[in-house]
Formats: structure tokens, sequence, C-alpha cells
């Protein structure tokens, strides 16, 4: 496999639909890194170690040296928004970092102005920036091709990613015009409204063979045509939805307690925020999409109609209430009744005061730089390995998602493994005893 990948060379452009909140923390730390004022904590990429050959080569090198990743001084950003103001000002607005860190990177974060943003009120009613083209869908699709090639050309880019970092939008689900190529070219020729938004980026980016990968829980690329078109132009995606507070908790809980075959009666969520993403979710028919995306982790990690005696009663209640105050400082509670041995039941309470940006801009860093390795490693479609991010993974119609955060970690290091010709990890360790025993 090794062979295959071409090398990261010249300048990676990271091209972001929504400049807000979880963007601008994205570029100001890059920025901030960068300058060496601060370290890129809770990016895989940037810190992780992976482990390669047998516990006693200890080999655990940094995956940044093991695969050939854009280098962060080789990295470029633009994007589109609604509102006009410049990453500083945005960022500013935002108020997840403090004011002396963003004085400090202010040059380069003034430069990045957003483009004029392919949008529809009815998607996000919460929202009224006047940012936007005008024009049919067909129309607006052209215009983000042409941003794009004018991006690469301005900036001298040698490739392009795009990472959905737009406002959720609100609930729909894939209707006839989503199921073929052919079906969604001619609705947008008919300028059909059902083409929301993020999937005029999404076939604007994966026409030009750019890779595309979606933080929010709309679904995007997560529908039959641009799947088709990512494979036609040898294309990866990925999505949804960023996991990054209650539901990193909970992929990481749940599979523990499923793993001890302790019971769950009931997981009872809820959230306080108050940003712009709390603004856009304080519609239902925002939540809604929210909503879902949150819901299906616990099902798939404990599989109640496999474990009804486990899990079969299982009820599970999510809720976001919008709180200014809070700001982008999330809080979330959950409450879980579990029961042990003989049916006695317990409780564990879980109170995270989160920074939801924080946690969400070293996401979208690793995706758009695994995404960038995936194209340049000719994988091409939907790239389940990079699951591990993301909060309702894309998969195959008919396979079941992994939610589970350490298979999912264990994939994304062994798909790492073989694009690098190195032996998967199984954790058998079989062969140690032997050894040793035939040593004595
Ligand atoms: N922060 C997290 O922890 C987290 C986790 C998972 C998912 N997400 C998702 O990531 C997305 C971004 O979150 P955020 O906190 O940065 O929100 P935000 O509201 O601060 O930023 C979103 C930006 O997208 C812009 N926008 C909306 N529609 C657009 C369009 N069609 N084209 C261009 N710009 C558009 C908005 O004007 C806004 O500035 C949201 O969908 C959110 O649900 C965030």
């Amino acid at each position: 496999m090794k062979s295959n990948i071409k090398p990261a060379a010249g300048k990676l452009g990271i091209l972001i639909p929504g400049l807000g909140a979880v963007a601008t923390t994205l570029i100001a730390g890059v920025e901030a890194v960068k300058k060496g004022i601060s370290k890129p904590f809770g990016s895989l990429t940037q810190m992780g170690s992976i482990r390669l050959g047998k516990r006693t080569e200890n080999r655990y090198p940094k995956i940044k040296d093991f695969v050939p990743l854009a280098d962060l001084n080789d990295l470029v950003f633009g994007g589109w928004d609604v509102y006009a103001d410049n990453v500083y000002e945005a960022a500013s607005s935002a108020k997840v970092l403090e004011p002396g860190l963003l004085f400090s990177v202010k040059e380069g974060l003034e430069k990045i102005v957003p483009m004029k943003a392919a949008f529809d009120k009815n998607y996000a009613k919460n929202l009224d920036g006047t940012h936007v083209k005008t024009g049919t869908r067909r129309e607006l699709a052209d215009q983000v091709t042409e941003d794009i090639l004018n991006f690469q050309a301005q900036n001298d880019c040698d490739r392009i990613v795009l990472v959905w970092c737009g406002s959720t939008e609100i609930y729909y689900e894939a209707s006839e015009i989503h199921q073929s190529l052919a079906a969604f070219e001619a609705a947008l020729d008919a300028d059909d409204k059902r083409i929301s938004p993020s999937m005029i980026y999404a076939y604007a980016a994966l026409k030009l063979g750019f890779p595309f990968a979606n933080g929010a829980p709309n679904l995007t690329v997560d529908i039959p045509a641009l799947v088709e078109l990512s494979k036609l132009t040898d294309t990866p995606i990925a999505g949804k939805d960023f996991k990054t507070g209650q539901t990193l908790m909970k992929t990481i809980l749940a599979p523990g307690l499923a793993a001890r075959a302790l019971g769950i009666k009931g997981w009872f969520s809820t959230n306080i925020l108050g940003n712009r993403d709390g603004l856009v979710l304080d519609d239902p028919d925002n939540f809604k999409t929210k909503e879902i995306s949150k819901l299906g982790v616990l099902e798939d990690i404990l599989r109640p109609e496999d474990n009804p005696d486990l899990y079969g009663e299982i009820f599970h209640k999510i809720r976001i209430n919008y709180y200014p105050p809070h700001g982008d400082n999330k809080e979330s509670w959950d409450n879980i009744d579990i029961f042990g041995w003989l049916g006695y039941p317990m409780q564990i309470k879980i109170n995270f005061l989160c920074r939801d940006s924080i946690l969400a801009a070293p996401i979208a860093l690793d995706l758009a730089l695994f995404i960038d390795l995936a194209k340049r490693s000719e994988m091409s479609g939907i790239q389940e390995w990079l699951s591990f991010y993301l909060k309702s993974p894309q998969t195959l119609p008919g396979l079941r998602p992994e939610n589970d955060i350490f298979k999912q970690l264990m994939k994304l290091q062994n798909t790492l493994r073989h694009l690098m010709g190195e032996d998967l990890i199984t954790h058998l360790g079989l062969d140690y005893y032997q050894d040793l025993v035939e040593a004595l």
C-alpha cells in the first residue's frame, strides 16, 4: 500500500462552509500552534502516537511521523458564511478564545474573509445573515465551484478539502431526488428546494474531486447521489456530526458497561448551551436533526434486540436547551440507571462542563488531514475509519455503524497500519507466551 500514497507536497487548502465558533477556533488554534504559543491538545494527528509491531519491539511513533500528513505550516484556510465578518471578528464574537490569544494571531485571521454563502433560510430559520449568493440551486453550485477554483489558484494550493462547519440544517430525509446522481443533477437544474445548501457545497467539491467531511448532523453527503459522485470522481467523503461532548462520554462509557454485562434501564441526557449553534438548535426542526444523530449511538453499542435482558427496556432521552449566559461553554448532565448482579439498581451521574468548540476544533483538523491522506492514498467513497470522530457515522446502506469509540480507534489505527504496510494488530498476544515457554 505504502508506495501508492502520494506525498503531502505543496499547500493544502481547507475550505469551510460556516466560519462560526468551531471553524474560527480551529483556524486561530492552528495559527497559535504555528507561532509556538500553544499546543494542539486533543488532536490525534498532532499529538497521538501509534503502536507498531509486537509489544517487545517498543515502537510507538507519533502518528504525524508515521503517515505522510500535511504539515500545519502548509495549511491555508478559507470559507463561506452568511455573515460578512472576517475570521478575527467572528472568533471575537464567538467568545471561545480569550482576547489576548486572539490578538496574538489577529493578522492571520483578519485576512480570511468569508465568501458569500449558498444559503436558504428555510434550512436555518434563526439565522438572519445577508452575505449570501443569489440564483437557482444550479447557479449556486456553479458559483461555489468557481469560488473553490479561484481560492485554489489565488493561494497556490496543491490540494483542497472541504469541512462543513455550518449550522445544523432542519431535519429532512432523503427523497427520490437524492437517490441517484442523475436525479440529483436534474433536481439542481429544476431548482428543487429539497437540495439543501450543504449538499450544494458537497456537490461542487466532489465534482472537482475534492474530499468533503461533514461536521453537522444533516445528511449532506449521506445520500446515494453524492456517494455515487464520490465514487465516480475517486473522492473520499466522511460524515456526520463531530463527536465532542456528551456523545463522546456516552461512547466511552456505554461500551465499558456493556463489556461487564451491566444492565441499563435508562439514560437521560440534558444540555444547556448559549452559542449560535444553540440558537439554531432552539428551533424544533433543527433540534430534531441533532436528536436523531445523538440517539442512535446507544442502540448501536448495546444492541438491545440481541441483549433483551440487559438493554431491552432502556429509556433514552436527550434534551438541548438554549441558555445564552453559558455561551460556548456547554454544560451537560447525564443520569444513568444501571443494574448489576441479581438486578440490584445503581446510578451514575455525569456533569460535564465542557467547551464545545475546544473539543470540536481538533476533530475538524484531524478530519481535514486524514481525508486528504485518504485522497492521496486513492481511497474513495465513505471513509468509515473516520467514524472515530463522528456521532452518527456514515456507513454503506444496511451496515450497522460502529459507535464504540475503542473499536473505532482500532479501526482507524489499523487503517493507518494497512496504508503504511505495517502488520495489523489483533491484541491476541498468545505468541509471546508460546515463545516464552519454548525459551524455558
Ligand atoms: N461545537 C461542537 O462541539 C459541535 C459538535 C458537533 C457538531 N457541531 C456542529 O458543527 C456546526 C458548527 O458549530 P458552531 O458551534 O461553529 O456553530 P456556529 O453557529 O458558531 O457556526 C456556524 C456558522 O455557519 C454559518 N452558516 C449557516 N448556514 C450556512 C451556509 N449555508 N453556508 C455558509 N455558512 C453557513 C452560520 O452563519 C454560522 O456562522 C453546527 O452544525 C454544529 O451543530 C458542533
